[in-house]
């Protein structure tokens, strides 16, 4: 394996306490991992060598919520809700009609294409979710796609109860065959909690049916109103709850102390993240999740995309971390660990070995990811920018230069 020298690197935001911010930079990659960080006058030789020039350098984005399995055309219901209308759960119904009638060879060109602009976007560890099936057959089809193209897959089956169907029928549906056949495609089971989704109960029981089943849990929760979301998560030990947009000072108090021990030390790795999405929360008009809140209380947070056609039709992870400082008032480093560290500990993967009970990542690499480290993932994100809060300082204009994945230049 050949060794790589990246230099001219004017700042490196490492996302690593003992390293933090480096100013003129080089890093060295090999065999798909960082096997050097540190400053350009120190660097050690290696086969090849690049300058890139006095840019901005981060770890790629760790995008831990998207819905990339789909067909169809939402715009219509947009624009109505840009005039006035509310967003409602029932419009997934409507991307599930036109992704059943997708064939299987279309759901996989539109995935493929939307995971390639991901990555051009700087977005180098990526988790898909089913949901838009809703039947065996589509359920089980949409995660064998996911899994062929993402490193992580999330069971969405209990995503809405499809039209015409008794929603606790359905339910068990989700628990019992449909969650057999999806399995072994996916590593999490998530649930949209939430009034006209799933009641609490409901959810509940596609949690501990995922788990039984050897999945790691999630939970779409709290998103368009207060709910048992946040509780259910945290109690039943979900790796991250999304949305947040309605929190209880229970559920700040819950989020902070989750993953406490003994002594109340956090235990890395056993917390439930707190996942906002910004770009969900300006495409819904919603209220804007409270991140910043939520960080003084001590949970842990993480930024994603929630790419999906319905409330969130944007991969783009550099527009949510702007909009994370101009809007939700975080400070650059906040945001830049929360899109980046946040998102690989809400997915479990910021740690070599596999959490118990959890299965192989689809990608198959299970080197860490989310921060520039010697031993990580070799994931690095090269901004057309001397420093990165270009982010926000530029918000919508084209800042991604270059994009390594596992070593390998992808954009
Ligand atoms: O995360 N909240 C539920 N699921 C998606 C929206 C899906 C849709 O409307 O198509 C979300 O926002």
């Amino acid at each position: 394996m050949s060794s790589l020298l990246l230099t001219g690197i004017a700042e490196l935001t490492t996302v690593e306490e003992s390293t933090g911010v480096l100013r003129d930079a080089a890093v060295v990659v090999e065999d798909g991992r960082f096997a050097w960080v540190g400053r350009a006058q120190d660097a050690p030789a290696a086969d090849d060598a690049l300058d890139l020039g006095g840019r901005a350098a981060l770890p790629g984005w760790v995008d831990s919520h998207s819905h990339l399995v789909f067909d169809g055309d939402r715009s219509a219901e947009f624009e109505a809700r840009m005039a006035g209308r509310d967003y409602a759960a029932g419009g997934i119904q409507v991307t599930t009609d036109a992704t059943r009638a997708a064939d299987d060879a279309r759901l996989a060109s539109l995935l493929a294409q939307r995971v390639r602009a991901a990555a051009a976007g700087g977005t180098t560890y990526l988790e898909t979710k089913t949901g838009y099936g809703l039947t065996v057959p589509d359920e089980a089809r949409s995660a064998a796609l996911a899994a062929a193209a993402v490193d992580e897959v999330t069971f969405l089956g209990a995503h809405l109860v499809p039209t015409g169907a008794d929603p606790e029928q359905y339910t068990q549906l989700v628990c019992g065959d449909m969650l057999e056949a999806v399995a072994p495609h996916a590593r999490w089971i998530d649930v949209f909690c939430e009034q006209g989704a799933f009641t609490p109960a409901q959810s509940r029981r596609v949690l501990e049916a995922g788990r039984a089943a050897g999945l790691g849990l999630r939970v779409h929760g709290n998103q368009l109103g207060p709910g048992a979301g946040v509780d259910l998560a945290v109690e039943l030990g979900a790796a991250s709850v999304d949305h947040v947009n309605h929190l209880s000072d229970e559920d700040f108090a819950r989020l902070g102390a989750s993953g406490t021990g003994a002594g109340g030390v956090k235990v890395e790795g056993t917390e439930t993240v707190a996942t906002v999405l910004p770009a969900c929360d300006l495409s819904t008009r919603a209220p804007l999740a409270p991140a910043k809140r939520l960080l003084q209380a001590g949970a842990t947070i993480a930024i994603a995309s929630n790419c999906n056609p319905g409330t969130s039709y944007t991969s783009s992870m550099n527009f949510c971390v702007g909009t994370a400082v101009l809007q939700m008032g975080l400070s650059l480093a906040e945001a830049i660990e929360a899109a980046t560290l946040g998102g690989a500990r809400a997915l479990r993967a910021d740690r070599e070995s596999l959490a118990a009970g959890t299965r192989p990542r689809a990608s198959g690499s299970e080197a860490p990811i989310g921060r520039i480290a010697v031993g990580h993932r070799a994931d690095l994100h090269v901004l057309d920018a001397p420093a990165a809060i270009h982010l926000a300082y530029r918000p919508g204009m084209p800042l991604t230069h270059a994009v390594w994945r596992a070593g390998e230049r992808v954009a």
